[in-house]
């Protein structure tokens, strides 16, 4: 298979779709979207002609090119319209039923050599791949939003991938500037496994009233250097979105505390506070005077950085030790797929591994809570006096 010129299927046209499709076609394939609504079809089209109409403006295209670009995807309602594509990527609603039925009839009219991934966020790649009949096809191929613009994809064999499979989708998404990494087939792959305490310790530091969310939101970006502020984020995202995660990766986990959902975010999901696409959620963004200003106390602001960090940092380090993915990739993809300002396990290098250990012990004797216990890997790096191999 030639990693130019080929012909590529997506299906659904909503968000990812649409920017995974811009992607392809922006890359010289040849694209096929279908979804079942033709209205989004319409919107998907309409928003192509108007994001690439801006590049041209901007000057990240050349003229011309963004018509160009436009005449290589058309738009469906069929699928048997994917039948001749190389690679189809799937990126309709996350609900395993609807992704096993397509995926079934794709066992049937895709081409036999064909790759079949699905850009699910958090279901197994394995149970998707059951539905077809050689699953040794399926992968998982995870874009993040928005998919032009973010570099990472996370690649997601499944036990029943063949690795020939994995190789080739590897080099394909490669070969479209995509930075990848390789995650296995486990809850949230990378990013969405290793962020959970991002959102999960600032929710529990503020309902222990340590500080608001402006506070923390304050300490995580003006010291800590990251884009957004865990609050910011988590309204920016929409709780109804971020609470039905960390309620899937929780059970998914088999009810590990260390992913425990929290009543403060479902309250706000249940009063209809869905963040800034309601107007409200932890701030108010139609009355934005109402919102309080954040306590700049450096020293509680670095306490503060330092108990989500060190969460986050634990969540690294056992991910390295499941074999979820190398530590290179660990690092890539939280800096790559979620702008953070420095890998994790690079950060816990910095801040001395024995440190990290001192901390997770202090706050498990004082909580009595199994979510704050310490990575194997990190208490015996600290005992080995060992650092990360970056
Ligand atoms: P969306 O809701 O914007 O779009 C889904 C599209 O799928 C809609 O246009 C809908 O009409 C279509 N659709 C539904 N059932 C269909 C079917 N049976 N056949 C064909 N089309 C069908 O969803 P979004 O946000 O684009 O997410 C799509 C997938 O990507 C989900 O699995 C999600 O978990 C995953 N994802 C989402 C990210 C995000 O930030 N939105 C990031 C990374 C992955």
């Amino acid at each position: 298979m030639e990693s130019t010129n080929m012909k590529i299927g997506i299906i659904g046209a909503g968000a990812m779709g649409s920017g995974i499709a811009q992607i392809a076609a922006t890359q010289e394939h040849t694209v096929v979207i279908t979804d079942t609504h033709r209205s989004a079809l319409d919107k998907s089209q309409k928003g192509h002609a108007k994001i690439l109409a801006r590049l041209v403006e901007k000057g990240r295209l050349e003229q011309g090119q963004d018509h160009e670009i436009l005449r290589r995807i058309s738009y469906s309602t069929n699928l048997n319209d994917l039948a001749e594509c190389d690679l189809i990527i799937e990126a309709v609603v996350e609900n395993l039923a609807v992704k096993k039925e397509i995926f079934k009839n794709l066992s049937d009219l895709a081409k036999p050599d064909a790759i079949l991934a699905s850009n699910t966020s958090s279901l197994s790649i394995a149970s998707i791949g059951a539905a077809v009949e050689d699953a040794s096809r399926v992968i998982g191929i995870h874009f993040f939003n928005p998919a032009p613009l973010m570099p990472l994809v996370e690649i997601i064999p499944a036990i029943s991938t063949a690795p020939e499979v994995t190789k080739k989708a590897k080099e394909m998404i490669d070969a479209w500037g995509k930075t990848t990494v390789l995650a296995k087939d486990t809850p949230g792959f990378i990013v969405n496994r290793l962020a959970r305490p991002f959102y999960g310790e600032a929710v529990r530091i503020y309902e222990e009233g340590l500080a608001d969310p402006a506070t923390i939101d304050w300490a995580i970006t003006e010291l800590g250097g990251f884009r957004m502020g865990p609050f910011t984020l988590m309204d920016f995202i929409g709780h109804d979105v971020n609470y039905a995660v960390t309620e899937t990766v929780f059970k998914a986990f088999y009810f590990d505390p260390r992913y425990r959902p929290n009543f403060t975010q479902k309250r706000l999901v249940e009063a209809g506070w869905l963040g800034r696409k309601t107007g409200r959620g932890f701030y108010n963004y139609a009355e934005e005077t109402d919102n309080p200003q954040p306590q700049k106390d450096e020293e509680l602001g670095q306490h503060i950085l330092w108990r989500i960090l060190v969460m986050l940092i634990n969540e690294a380090a056992d991910a390295l030790y499941l074999n979820i993915a190398s530590a290179e990739d660990i690092d890539l993809a939280m800096t790559k797929g979620v702008n953070y300002p420095k890998g994790l396990l690079a950060w816990a290098n910095e801040k001395g591994i024995a440190h990290c250990v001192e901390t997770l012990d202090r706050l498990q004797s004082e909580y009595g809570e199994d979510r704050y216990r310490c990575s194997p890997l990190l208490r015996k790096m600290a005992r080995e006096n060992t650092t990360f191999k970056l």
